[in-house]
């Protein structure tokens, strides 16, 4: 086992455990597995490195094929924490799976079927095992794909506002949380870490898509402008299968996040991740009553406890309780049974 990923696990051991309870009754009561596998960040020596987002590590598989590999790491207001948070990673990226198949007759996406522990040497497969996808190599749109079909976060802010989301004017006199008559396209910006994403209207990510992309759609016919129409067209497509389909498990997608690359001759892709509790607000259906602010299916637990914080929403963040770690693996394992009905693979 690489150094790097020793020494994670080690200290989630450390962090994991809960205040008041002894390391003894951790190692009786729970399985020792649920303690040990965190993978706050991969440490692949047979691939090159091509950089490290808020939750995934890239390496470049060749020339045209990227391996990603999601980490436990958890980003909370647009803060990395310093805790993994285990089985995080296993989670997302066994959900995204379970939705690229879903969706792969709306639109093409990047999977390759590769398996990642195909591509890494003997000694590094434990650390791809279950959280790693080797995709093509897509050039992304530079926006981030927002569809809102509830009334919630920054698109609350806006709406008392100005009466519209990114432009888009809404009936007047609706509820926080409420529902929207039917679900909108609202990018953003995709900004560095630690900057948060800037919500613009439908024009600007046109012109934003044309000038970023210009050279990579040469000779495609295609213009910045037109994809970002089709990425509309597609993300209000794929939440509203998504929504319609968690709804049947008892679960809302209040809003969700998607990303799409194209390839050198400017078909669009579904890259990155794909209605994960990452990407997406999850509420619960048997507990929303507009008018609230629905708690967070997976994040509350953090959520609620950093509020208790003297933090200023700036790194460092503060370390995590050990309780708080321990409910927080388990409800992104929940969210993932409930929607897929299956067990996670670790
Ligand atoms: N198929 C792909 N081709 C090229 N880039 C990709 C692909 N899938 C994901 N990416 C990029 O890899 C990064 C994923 O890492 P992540 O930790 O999610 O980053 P971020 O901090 O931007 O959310 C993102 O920048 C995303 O745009
Ligand atoms: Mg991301």
């Amino acid at each position: 086992m690489p150094r790097r990923f020793e020494r994670a696990s080690e200290k989630t051991a450390e962090r994991f455990l809960p205040l008041r309870l002894s390391r003894c009754f951790i190692m009786r009561h729970l399985p020792v597995r649920t303690m040990m596998h965190a993978l706050y960040e991969s440490s692949i020596k047979s691939l090159p490195l091509i950089g490290r987002g808020k939750v995934r590590d890239i390496y470049a598989v060749g020339s045209d094929k990227l391996l990603i590999v999601t980490s436990d790491r958890l980003s909370a207001f647009d803060v990395v924490l310093p805790d993994p948070i285990p089985d995080k990673g296993k989670v997302l990226t066994q959900m995204a799976n379970f939705w690229f198949g879903r969706f792969s007759s709306i639109l093409p996406n990047q999977l390759t079927g590769i398996d990642p522990e195909s591509v890494v040497a003997p000694d590094e497969r434990e650390q791809v095992r279950h959280r790693a996808l080797v995709v093509k190599r897509l050039a992304p749109l530079p926006i981030e794909a927002v569809v809102r079909g509830y009334l919630i976060g920054s698109g609350w802010k806006d709406y008392q506002e100005n009466g519209a989301v990114c432009g888009i004017r809404l009936p007047a006199e609706l509820a926080l949380a409420a529902k929207l008559p039917e679900p909108i396209f609202t990018p953003a910006t995709k900004e560095e870490s630690g900057k948060h994403d800037e919500n613009v209207s439908f024009e600007q990510a046109q012109r934003h898509c044309d000038s970023a992309l210009a050279e990579n759609l040469r000779n495609t016919g295609k213009s910045g402008a037109q994809l970002v129409a089709e990425a509309r067209d597609a993300a209000i497509a794929l939440y509203s299968a998504a929504a319609a389909y968690a709804l049947t498990r008892g679960i809302i997608i209040a809003d969700t996040k998607f990303e799409f690359g194209i390839d050198d001759k400017g078909v669009l892709h579904l890259i990155d991740e794909a209605v994960t509790p990452d990407s997406s607000r999850f509420w619960l259906e048997e507990t929303y009553r507009p008018g609230g602010n629905p708690p967070s299916f997976d994040k509350q637990y953090v959520r609620d406890f950093l509020e208790t914080q003297n933090w200023n929403k700036q790194p460092p963040a503060p370390a995590l309780p050990g309780n708080v770690i321990f409910k927080t693996s388990e409800k992104y394992k929940e969210a993932y049974t409930r929607l897929s009905g299956l067990n996670l693979a670790v």
